[in-house]
């Protein structure tokens, strides 16, 4: 029987009572707060409180304090009592989440906390600009052992181009947002772009530099590498890492990529020793180190720098390496490991106390020093700081050479060909140049993608 006036009553109700919350989405509701609001103190690489909120099983796990939260009990959830309060705690240093917002949240946890999908991150894809607006950096070079292919690295792209003729520059395009290493095997058979995206991946690709097509590519990690070496053999290439560790990717992406964790910050640059059985490496926690190869064990701490080291390299008998504190050193390696064992925790070796003796000091630098190169036969030893000038040393006697007077500074990288006749400067400036080392006389000099606007000085 119809009974309008039980209806408007059951109407009544319905409308006084408090509305029964809508289903909350993990991942259309709750990911964007994280997103927006936590993610910049609670990812992989920055794990505030050691909590992440960027990948469901670590969210599961909660922090240092435990779980983030109870399903069904959102006042007994860490979670809540972290972002209400007054001041909330969470987000730390910034305005509290809106009501709406703690109220999702509540939400979420009162009906189970169930995640409905994975959060997807969503990163802009890497673009490459037929054109640019500016010169981009030039932020990684290498020259084919007999001097006559250069290849540089702008932001996600490689560029190949011929040192002796006008053709074309070749634009090898990457998915990394930046490449921080180029580099041709020693054959010159390989040329392989190393780098990444920020917070996200590393990785290394191998080209062929005849036709420009990859030949394989890997990624490692979750942050970009940074300078490095191919091995003598050209089988491996070893990265710099953010986590201080030293990347070994072999060429073969069937073998095993391995990694020696020795220094307490980013490894900057990483190079073999002539016999491929030990890496020089130098990091931004000033320290220059020696490790071994087969062991993956750090055989030595070969210097502590006042400032962060820049660049390594190794000529016969010598690691190099040189950075922000304008000192140029070599140590001689049979000396400075001599008595050193591998020490199977990695970071009990031996303190630097005779440094006095394996000690090889160049010249004093004019400033900051960006790169280091060496020619392949090891003879000549390329230096760029920060000043406008490239100087070139003889290895046997750590004499200078030549100069480069007017580079276009700052030059971020730099590299000499097999018999070290060739030099070729990348700058910051977007300008690429190429000398001939012994002349000193200017073989090429250009920008090596399109761009839009030059821009000159104002007059
Ligand atoms: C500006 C940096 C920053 C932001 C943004 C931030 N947090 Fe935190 N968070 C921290 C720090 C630092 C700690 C560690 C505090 C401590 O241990 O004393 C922490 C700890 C936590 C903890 C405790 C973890 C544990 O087990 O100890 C939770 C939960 C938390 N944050 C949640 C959040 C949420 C949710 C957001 C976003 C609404 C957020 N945080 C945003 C810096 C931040």
């Amino acid at each position: 029987m119809f009974n309008p006036w039980l209806n408007a009553v059951f109407l009544f109700l319905l409308c006084a009572l408090p509305a029964p919350a809508a289903d909350v989405s993990y991942q259309r509701d709750v990911w964007p707060i994280f997103k927006r609001h936590c993610l910049g103190c609670h990812t992989d690489g920055k794990a505030k409180g050691g909590l992440r909120l960027d990948d469901i099983a670590a969210l599961k796990k909660g922090g240092k304090h435990g779980a983030l939260f109870i399903a069904g009990k959102p006042d007994k959830s860490l979670l809540m009592q972290q972002v209400t309060g007054d001041p909330p705690e969470m987000p730390e240093n910034e305005p509290p989440l809106t009501a709406e917002k703690v109220k999702i949240l509540r939400d979420w946890i009162g009906q189970g906390a169930k995640i409905d999908a994975a959060p997807k991150v969503v990163r802009p894809p890497v673009v490459i600009p037929a054109t640019y607006a500016f010169a981009p950096a030039v932020t990684s070079v290498s020259l084919s052992p007999d001097g006559k292919l250069a290849a540089v690295a702008v932001r996600s792209e490689v560029v190949l181009f011929n040192v002796d003729d006008d053709a074309p520059p070749r634009r090898l395009a990457t998915d990394f947002d930046l490449i921080t290493h180029v580099e041709f095997s020693p054959d010159g058979k390989r040329l392989a772009a190393a780098g990444g995206s920020p917070q996200q991946f590393g990785g290394v690709i191998f080209f062929d530099p005849t036709d420009g097509k990859r030949q394989s590519s890997r990624r490692v990690g979750n942050d970009t590498l940074f300078k490095g070496n191919f091995s003598p053999d050209g089988q491996t290439i070893a990265l710099g890492g953010s986590g201080g560790a030293i990347h070994l990717i072999p060429v073969d992406t069937k073998a095993e990529a391995k990694a020696i964790e020795l220094h307490s910050d980013w490894v900057m640059a990483v190079a073999y020793t002539p016999d491929g059985k030990q890496l020089v490496s130098g990091s931004r926690d000033k320290t220059t180190k020696v490790s071994s190869v087969e062991s993956l064990k750090l055989l030595r701490s070969i210097d502590q720098s006042a400032d962060i080291i820049n660049a390594v390299a190794t000529d016969r008998t010598n690691a190099i390496s040189a950075g922000n504190a304008r000192t140029l050193n070599g140590f001689d390696f049979k000396l400075a490991l001599a008595g050193a064992e591998v020490t199977g925790s990695g970071n009990g070796a031996r303190p630097v106390n005779n440094r006095d003796q394996y000690l090889r000091a160049y010249e004093a630098q004019p400033d900051a020093v960006m790169a280091l190169a060496i020619s392949g036969d090891r003879k000549l030893l390329a230096v760029a700081t920060r000043a406008a000038e490239v100087r070139i040393y003889q290895t046997d006697n750590r004499q200078r050479k030549s100069s480069v007077v007017k580079a276009p500074a700052p030059v971020l990288a730099i590299a000499l060909n097999q018999d070290g006749s060739r030099l070729l400067i990348g700058s910051k400036t977007g300008e690429v140049q190429v000398f001939e080392t012994t002349t000193t006389k200017l073989l090429k000099s250009f920008i090596p993608v399109p761009v839009a606007s030059i821009k000159t000085t104002a007059r």
